[in-house]
């Protein structure tokens, strides 16, 4: 018999039994669908709509059945449909006919609403702190690599030497960003929607706010449609997820490059990387490689539940069940991601003698040097011309800026005077760069000490 019996002469297809039922999924609700249960028992015996015997012995039956499922004494059933009529079920089979009160002013709909709320709430905090230790493992590195010279890149063409720590600290930046919007949501997603019913609220005096306090969360829904059918707190999450996917991707992406033999940046430790069935040889980067592939999952859990939303009309619908799956697998692999993220990068071997050797080539100078003629009054346009018409004579010759001569210097331009040297060699060009964000050693202190304190504030 289910729950909703009363008007059905037929029992339910078993095609469809098993075409509805959530119960494999949504099972990982358990705890939050009890203590949204104990919640609402409490202020039903508060308030006065059950007696506070009644409220107590509904608690005490969801406290043990929480320790059941808890120790893995409990088999859900298909055919109790989903998590809440799971409990419900089992509550009444323990406790008797007071068990078949807890529904009382109350909606699977508002329930799972709740659900989702207190479970990303929880998810949240996770990932926080995971992406916190990233971050740590990250400030760590750059302070350990302040002069470790290497190549800055655009368009994956050498540009302009900067240094590995100011490269690191890029990273820290978006996972800082991460941090604030994940906060963010988590205020936002902090409130009770219990009290909405199924889309119209109660004539019971429930007291939500009781509810809501019980639970931890900030305040209450304000209407009750929005607070049935409201899913952006769990869009929010996917959006914010796919962005911090997104960053760690791009991570791994350069992980990838840098360990390649091309590069030979770095060394991913051994126990970060695998082989191949085939090559005796290899080593590959398949654990960087993997997270980057593992993006277009997070993305496909966004774009799946944009799409189940788009076209809901107001309230609730059954569409809405595929919100868990997509939360899911989102919260999963993020946070399996950034667990091996952060000793994937504690481990691996930086080759500084090859950073800084790529930092040399390249004309990663040029800049360096317009700005010297720059400085002596020279129009930057035409000091940028006169450059790249340098640099091509020298790449026609296979040698650098620094490779030529003073006299041969002073045959382009007599503006040019013995000092050029100094202003191109690559640590200064990078020592000099002392502006606010730039790469100089100094700077980057500085910023790893303000990203120090901007963590402890997230
Ligand atoms: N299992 C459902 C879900 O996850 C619970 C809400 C069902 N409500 C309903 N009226 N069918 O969305």
């Amino acid at each position: 018999m289910k729950l909703w019996g009363g008007r059905f002469e037929k029992s339910t297809e078993g095609l469809v039994e098993d075409f509805h039922s959530s119960i494999r999924f949504d099972q990982r609700l358990y705890k939050q669908d009890i203590q949204g249960s104990i919640a609402h028992a409490r202020m039903l015996g508060s308030v006065g709509v059950i007696s506070e015997s009644e409220a107590s012995h509904l608690i005490q039956g969801l406290s043990e059945i929480l320790g059941d499922i808890q120790a893995g004494k409990i088999e859900f059933e298909i055919g109790a449909e989903d998590i809440h009529m799971n409990i419900e079920k089992l509550l009444t089979e323990r406790i008797g006919p007071v068990g078949k009160k807890l529904h009382t002013g109350r909606s699977r709909n508002d329930q799972v609403a709740l659900d989702l709320r207190l479970f990303l709430k929880n998810e949240i905090d996770q990932t926080k702190s995971l992406v916190d230790q990233l971050i740590q493992t990250l400030l760590h590195l750059a302070e350990g690599h302040l002069e470790t010279w290497m190549p800055g890149y655009t368009h994956l063409q050498k540009a302009q030497p900067i240094t590995l720590a100011h490269h690191l600290m890029a990273y820290v930046q978006m996972f800082l960003r991460d941090l604030g919007r994940l906060k963010d949501t988590r205020k936002r997603l902090n409130i009770s929607p219990l009290g909405s019913g199924a889309m119209a609220g109660t004539t019971f005096p429930l007291d939500r706010e009781q509810v809501a306090r019980e639970l931890g969360l900030d305040g209450v829904t304000l209407n009750s449609l929005d607070g049935v059918s409201d899913r952006d707190f769990a869009l929010e999450f996917l959006a914010n997820a796919s962005i911090l996917m997104m960053h760690l991707s791009r991570l791994c992406e350069e992980l990838v490059l840098w360990s390649s033999g091309e590069f030979q940046f770095i060394s991913m430790d051994d126990g970060y990387s695998t082989g191949s069935s085939i090559m005796p040889q290899k080593k590959n980067p398949d654990v960087a490689e993997l997270v980057r592939g593992k993006t277009g999952r997070v993305y496909g859990d966004l774009v799946g539940l944009l799409t189940v939303m788009k076209g809901l009309p107001l309230a609730y619908n059954k569409d809405m069940q595929e919100d868990k799956e997509q939360v899911f697998d989102a919260v999963d692999t993020i946070q399996k991601c950034l667990l091996v993220v952060e000793p994937m990068l504690r481990t691996m071997q930086v080759h500084r003698d090859v950073m800084a050797f790529g930092a040399k080539g390249g004309f990663t100078n040029a800049t360096d040097l317009a700005d010297y003629l720059a400085k002596k009054g020279v129009p930057f346009r035409e000091a940028h011309e006169l450059v790249g018409r340098i640099v091509l004579q020298c790449s026609k010759k296979g040698i650098g800026l620094e490779d030529m001569s003073l006299v041969e210097y002073q045959e382009v331009s007599p503006i040019f005077g013995d000092d050029l040297f100094k202003s191109i060699g690559i640590q200064y060009c990078v020592q000099a760069r002392k502006i606010t964000g730039g790469p100089s050693p100094e700077t980057v202190a500085a910023a790893i000490k303000l990203s120090r304190n901007a963590l402890k504030k997230i």
